[in-house]
């Protein structure tokens, strides 16, 4: 079942066409990876996706609640925002609070349950993805990967339809990448929608159902993730690929 469709979209800023004339069908239950040179527009794609970024042509629609350019009520937008949590290069963990306290902000926040229920739900997300031993650590005595990884958790918390990640490794030491894409490859495994910008091809490869290549605010590519980021091509995706740095970094997979 189609869980989020674009249909002939296009987005402005001031002057400038960002993105046009997008069509992308993104399945529930699918990951799909964007990858595509450096201001290509694939944040402003991700940031489409949950109305953060408000096209300026063409239709949204997520899990059957339609947004049409020109014409989005708060109501919709609310509708639409509350069915997507996103991730960040950056982390951006509440520096104030514990681990714990990070992933059951959107509970309380949201008013999706009070203080007892939100630490439960809290507790068993965070052990969900092996984090139980750091729940009572504030964020400056983390790893960058384990930051990343709480920031999963309360991604995950209020079980949203879709989560969308914007290179979430691309600030992270190396040695640390793994642990992320580990976590994240296995919430592919459980079938949790994901939208995933991301250079690190391989695991695209490995966990990706589809991929698009975004170039200059279009999608000039799209297809089997496999397929599609191929290495062997002659053509301007394999070039790209072939331009990245191609280690495998998930054993989830393997
Ligand atoms: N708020 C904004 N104001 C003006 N221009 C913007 C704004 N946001 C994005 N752009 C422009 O839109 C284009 C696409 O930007 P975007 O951040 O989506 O690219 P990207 O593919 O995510 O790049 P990167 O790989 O570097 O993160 C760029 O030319 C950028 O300068
Ligand atoms: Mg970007």
């Amino acid at each position: 079942m189609t869980l989020i469709q674009l249909k002939n979209l296009s987005v402005k800023i001031g002057q400038k066409q960002v993105l046009r004339n997008i069509d992308l069908d993104i399945p529930e239950g699918s990951v799909t990876a964007i990858v595509g040179p450096s201001g290509s527009g694939k944040t402003t794609l991700l940031r489409t996706l949950n109305l953060l970024q408000v096209p300026s042509e063409g239709t949204i629609e997520v899990d059957g609640v339609l947004a049409t350019a020109n014409h989005i009520s708060k109501d919709t937008t609310r509708k639409i925002r509350d069915k997507s949590t996103m991730v960040f290069q950056q982390f951006n963990l509440f520096k104030n609070l514990t681990a714990l306290g990070n992933v059951m902000s959107p509970l309380i926040y949201n008013k999706i349950a009070k203080f007892d229920e939100a630490e439960k739900i809290a507790q068993q997300t965070l052990a969900n993805l092996g984090l139980e031993q750091i729940a009572d650590q504030y964020p400056v005595t983390l790893s960058g990967g384990q930051q990343q990884r709480v920031s999963i958790a309360r991604a995950l918390v209020s079980k949203p339809k879709v989560v969308l990640f914007d290179e979430p490794t691309s600030a992270l030491d190396p040695e640390l990448v793994a642990s992320v894409l580990n976590t994240i490859a296995t919430l592919a495994l459980q079938n949790i929608t994901m939208v995933i910008v991301t250079h690190e091809i391989e695991f695209a490869r490995q966990i990706a159902n589809q991929a698009i290549f975004v170039e200059d605010g279009a999608i000039v590519a799209q297809g089997d993730a496999k397929t599609l980021l191929s290495a062997e091509g002659d053509g301007r995706v394999s070039a790209f690929v072939n331009s990245l740095d191609n280690r495998a970094h998930i054993e989830a997979f393997q």
